[in-house]
């Protein structure tokens, strides 16, 4: 078996605090949008579909964290996510989760190094 390497998503630089990166991946075989966002310094990344329904995040605005930076919100609906676990903390999707997809940040770059994701071309 082949040990593959992990691939890069976006220069460290192009993640602001509270910012967010979108791209597409193959997960799990199937294409998915899939975005990283820094909180606290951190990055962590998600497929980019709300637990309430098949809408992305940042289906009706830009950004994907609420007006307090402390949580991510979509954008439809309002459900709000803890950034870290991607829990919902919102009534209607209690117990739900975005899914997480795992990434790296190395050296000036953040990195995709889930085994179930392939980062896909992006149209544009
Ligand atoms: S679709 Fe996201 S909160 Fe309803």
């Amino acid at each position: 078996m082949s040990k593959s390497h992990p691939v890069p998503i976006c220069r460290s630089d192009q993640l602001a605090e509270l910012g967010k990166w979108c791209f597409s991946v193959l997960y799990r075989g199937a294409p998915e949008p899939a975005l990283v966002v820094r909180f606290n310094g951190t990055v962590f990344g998600y497929l980019n579909h709300c637990a309430h329904m098949p809408r992305t995040l940042d289906c009706e605005r830009d950004g994907v964290f609420d007006p307090s930076g402390r949580y991510l919100q979509c954008s439809m609906h309002g459900i709000c996510y803890d950034p870290v676990s991607g829990r919902s903390l919102s009534e209607i999707c209690l117990d739900k989760s975005l899914t997480a997809i795992k990434v790296d940040e190395q050296q000036g770059w953040i990195y995709l190094i889930d085994k179930h994701a392939r980062l896909e071309p992006s149209e544009s």
